[in-house]
């Protein structure tokens, strides 16, 4: 599968980096985007370590690093964070994440912390260059304490981290969701696990659906669009997940794997 223009306009475009062809890393699938405006460029969780070089000569068909002006990361996690130390030299731009995790991200490794800036638990609007404007959009405990969204308005696309995240089998890849209730059996035990509870989950929906939403990016698996964008809505603010399925043991009430 080759990289995926999702919207592209006179000037604007939003890209999902494809790095599946590079087959350097173990683990989850992940999906890395670029939204592009008049020429600059704001990458959105740009993967792992393993992933990198091949996310970046895929970025280079549509911009050069000094036009990258933002790295926007949703949550802290390795398959996020792993490669931004190689990305740091390679780009000057600014990293958002979470304010709390800042601290954190230094045991990655990684000694450019002078350029990250914390989002605040209730988001942040931002204009990565004039003219360009990116919404960033609270979501927490889904999964991440502190995970945030991105809303593009121009293509109308809600980049959601992990919500809505599939696993899908290896030998499976594809760029939409097209036909909800099929790939319930992909998403359903990773977010009834991951995410944090459906107090959570309905905040998030509520949230979001005073957006005009043409799609739902995650960071992993396909992308959905038409029908399947309020279909996830309407399932997510109905799960039970996370703390909701503990018992008073610590035990969950689901099995333990997939
Ligand atoms: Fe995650
Ligand atoms: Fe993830």
């Amino acid at each position: 599968m080759r990289n995926v223009t999702l919207y592209e306009s006179p000037g604007h475009r939003f890209i999902l980096l494809n790095e599946s062809d590079a087959g350097e890393e173990e683990g989850v699938r992940s999906n890395q985007y670029l939204v592009a405006h008049d020429g600059q460029g704001v990458l959105l969780d740009p993967g792992g370590f393993g992933v990198m070089p091949r996310v970046l000569v895929e970025m280079l068909r549509y911009v050069q690093p000094e036009q990258v002006k933002a790295i926007i990361l949703s949550h802290q996690d390795p398959d996020i964070v792993g490669g931004l130390s190689t990305w740091l030299e390679m780009v000057e731009a600014p990293v958002y994440v979470s304010s709390i995790w800042l601290r954190f991200l230094p045991h990655y490794g990684i000694s450019g912390m002078h350029r990250f800036i914390g989002v605040p638990d209730e988001g942040l609007s931002l204009e990565p260059a004039p003219g360009f404007h990116l919404q960033l959009i609270p979501a927490h405990f889904l999964h991440s304490e502190g995970h945030i969204n991105v809303y593009d308005p121009v293509s109308k696309i809600l980049f959601t981290g992990d919500i809505g995240a599939a696993m899908l089998p290896d030998n499976q890849e594809f760029t939409y969701v097209d036909d909800f209730d099929s790939h319930i059996p992909y998403i359903e035990w990773f977010h009834r696990r991951y995410m944090g509870s459906n107090k959570a989950a309905q905040a998030w929906v509520n949230r979001v659906s005073k957006l005009d939403i043409r799609m739902l990016a995650p960071q992993h698996g396909p992308v959905y669009r038409g029908k399947t964008v309020q279909q996830f809505l309407d399932w997510f603010a109905r799960l039970q997940c996370g703390i909701d399925l503990m018992a008073a043991d610590g035990s969950f009430a689901m099995d333990a794997t997939p």
